[in-house]
């Protein structure tokens, strides 16, 4: 909490307080002009029967209660329907003052109560996480996550890319390859890779680099412009690493119907 919150809450609390002596001394000053128009502790023993008996009426009309839904709905009786009206009057038609229905002002102060709790949670207590803090929050359990998704034995294989992969003869890595090689490649490259719509991958010149980072760069994040795919998205980084490994193992394999070379000569 910053000392910005803290004065924020210091002022708050200072102005509740104020209007709270405010309204007590509105009350005191209201009671002193009443008992100077018309006292009641020396009132004379007639006075006093007369307040008793307003007092008596008072009563009785208090007893005389009106019903839940009547109150809820702010309605006076339709008797008390002249004190009502206003003194306006538009084409002989009158409007009556009747009081806003408690059910709307419930609502109303309900509104201002909560908003004044949903500030306090959010901004000044910190119960409460902010769109800001939340979306922290699931950024870095993300992160998390991910980390505890590379670590496991099974998913550390896809953490090879182009900046570390090695070059590997291992025949299960190259055999993988051949049959991904097989069900993906051959229509634009050839059952050999002697090239069709794709080039040669079998000769020494590489439109691309012939390096095995370069390779799986290539084949990663595909040519578009010029019609080869950009593997990444249907293929795993393990997969790509073993199409890499087998097409670099097919260098000086002297496919028959070999395409001509296509780029540069790379030792
Ligand atoms: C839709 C046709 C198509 C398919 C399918 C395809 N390629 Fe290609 N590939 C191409 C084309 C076209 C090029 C040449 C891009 C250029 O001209 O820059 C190319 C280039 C390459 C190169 C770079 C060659 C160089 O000279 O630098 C490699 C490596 C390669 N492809 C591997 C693959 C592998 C592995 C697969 C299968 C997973 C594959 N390609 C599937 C069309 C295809």
């Amino acid at each position: 909490m910053s000392s910005a919150d803290i004065v924020v809450i210091v002022m708050l609390v200072a102005s509740i307080l104020v209007l709270g002596v405010t309204i007590l001394l509105l009350k005191v000053i209201r009671f002193y002009v009443k008992e100077s128009i018309d006292p009641t502790v020396f009132a004379t023993p007639e006075q006093k029967a007369l307040l008793l008996k307003a007092e008596l009426e008072a009563e009785a009309l208090k007893k005389a209660k009106p019903s839940i839904w009547t109150r809820l709905m702010g309605l006076k009786p339709i008797a008390e329907e002249e004190s009502l009206i206003m003194e306006h009057k538009f084409d002989g038609i009158s409007e009556l003052n009747n009081p806003t229905p408690a059910w709307f002002m419930v609502l109303f102060y309900g509104t201002i109560i909560v908003a004044v709790l949903y500030m306090c949670n959010y901004e000044f207590l910190g119960f409460g996480k902010t769109q800001e803090e939340e979306y922290i929050a699931e950024v870095e359990q993300a992160n998390n996550d991910k980390l505890v998704f590379l670590a496991s034995p099974a998913n550390a294989k896809s953490a090879v890319n182009e900046n570390n992969i090695v070059q590997s003869k291992d025949p299960a890595m190259l055999s993988a390859g051949a049959g991904l090689f097989q069900s993906r490649c051959t229509p634009c490259h050839g059952a050999h890779a002697e090239g069709i719509v794709g080039p040669n991958l079998t000769d020494e010149y590489w439109l691309h680099g012939g390096s095995v980072k370069e390779v799986f760069t290539t084949i990663k994040y595909g040519v578009p412009a010029k019609g080869m795919i950009a593997w990444e998205k249907s293929l795993s980084a393990q997969q790509i690493a073993e199409l890499t490994n087998y097409v670099l193992s097919l260098q000086g394999s002297k496919p028959a119907g070999a395409k001509a070379p296509q780029g540069d000569k790379q030792p």
